[in-house]
């Protein structure tokens, strides 16, 4: 058992493999699977989607360290990726982690579209989905079908988790669509509770808590309706206003001057950390303009050479408008 390599250490040689990331959900929202299937304690989990396992091998070690618990992953698997170690099938890839982890007891794999193949595995989850996982076909047509599909057999007070949920950073609209969907027509929260949770990359995740025996089958929008869906997600028409703000890509634009004169600083490194780090410099304008930001409060650090530098400035880049401007004064060293 010593010298068997841990789950932690397969974990961290996928995340390393080239055709890893983006494909692969970021190591935050993986470490979030790790932790939430931890504390729901799930007996069963499906998951629809796996690409080479890496979510998967998330839930399967809060499974491994609970002692119980199984995982049935489906995935279309066909296409091959880059290991590094030339091309190579997916399925091929996420079996052998599989079995250098140890976790053939755990974890099942199957192969094929996820509608498709439900027939196949129904007898093994049917009322039984503890969690289910969706991030497979991003397509309108395929998260509906996999919601219908799958959700009936989670059973009452079980979760559902569905991956890019913000279309305007991941560019698919499928769980959006959805989750407005359940939203318009009350099914949120009349029978699910629901909530958005913001992500590293971008991209969202919704974690959906089931209240209700109600089976759902969830139809496709009418045509009309497609077509305002469509166009509010392009940004052309602006209704439920408040709502497409919390979800737009929000500017801020920080301009650094001199306390003394208010002249520009150009040249200042604006710091922030909530981003890992990212470093921005001020242009001649002494402008700074960051896009693209989540509604949140940031901190940021903003030196000059020259200047006493700010720490800890706490922006507050808030959903009720789409531009932030911000004002930054250093005051110059004194000698
Ligand atoms: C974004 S990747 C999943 C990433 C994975 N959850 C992770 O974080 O490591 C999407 C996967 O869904 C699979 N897929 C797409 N449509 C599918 C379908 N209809 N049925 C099953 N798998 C599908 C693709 O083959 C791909 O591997």
């Amino acid at each position: 058992m010593s010298n068997q390599i841990s789950l932690a250490e397969i974990i961290e040689e996928v995340h390393q493999l080239p055709c890893s990331h983006p494909a692969s959900v970021n190591i935050d929202v993986a470490q979030y699977y790790y932790c939430i299937a931890k504390m729901l304690r799930p007996l069963l989990v499906v998951e629809i989607g796996c690409f080479i396992g890496f979510s998967t091998l998330h839930f399967a070690k809060a499974l491994q360290e609970l002692s119980f618990g199984r995982i049935i992953s489906i995935d279309a698997f066909d296409h091959k990726v880059d290991t590094g170690r030339g091309m190579q099938n997916r399925q091929d890839v996420a079996e052998y982690y599989r079995k250098k982890a140890g976790l053939e007891d755990i974890l099942t794999y199957i192969k094929g579209y996820s509608t498709v193949v439900y027939p196949e595995i129904k007898n093994q989850i049917k009322n039984k989905i503890d969690l289910l996982y969706i991030d497979g076909d991003h397509s309108v047509n395929g998260v509906f079908g996999d919601f219908n599909t799958y959700y009936n057999d989670v059973r009452v007070g079980g979760y559902v988790i569905i991956h890019d949920i913000y279309p305007e950073m991941c560019g698919v609209r499928g769980p959006r669509v959805l989750i407005d969907h359940l939203k318009a027509y009350r099914t949120v929260p009349n029978d699910i509770e629901l909530i958005e949770m913001p992500t590293r990359d971008g991209f969202g995740i919704a974690v959906l808590h089931k209240k209700s025996d109600k089976n759902l089958n969830i139809l496709l929008p009418e045509a009309s309706r497609m077509k305002r869906i469509k166009n509010k997600l392009l940004g052309k028409m602006p209704f439920f206003p408040a709502k497409i703000r919390q979800r737009a890509k929000v500017a801020l634009q920080l301009t650094v001057i001199d306390g003394d004169t208010e002249s520009p600083v150009s040249g200042a490194k604006v710091i922030c950390r909530q981003r890992y780090n990212e470093t921005r410099t001020s242009n001649e304008k002494g402008l700074v303009v960051i896009e693209n930001y989540l509604p949140n409060r940031y901190l940021f650090d903003i030196s000059s050479e020259g200047y006493v530098p700010q720490s800890d400035v706490v922006i507050d880049i808030s959903a009720d408008k789409l531009l932030h401007q911000v004002t930054i004064a250093l005051k110059k060293h004194c000698c």
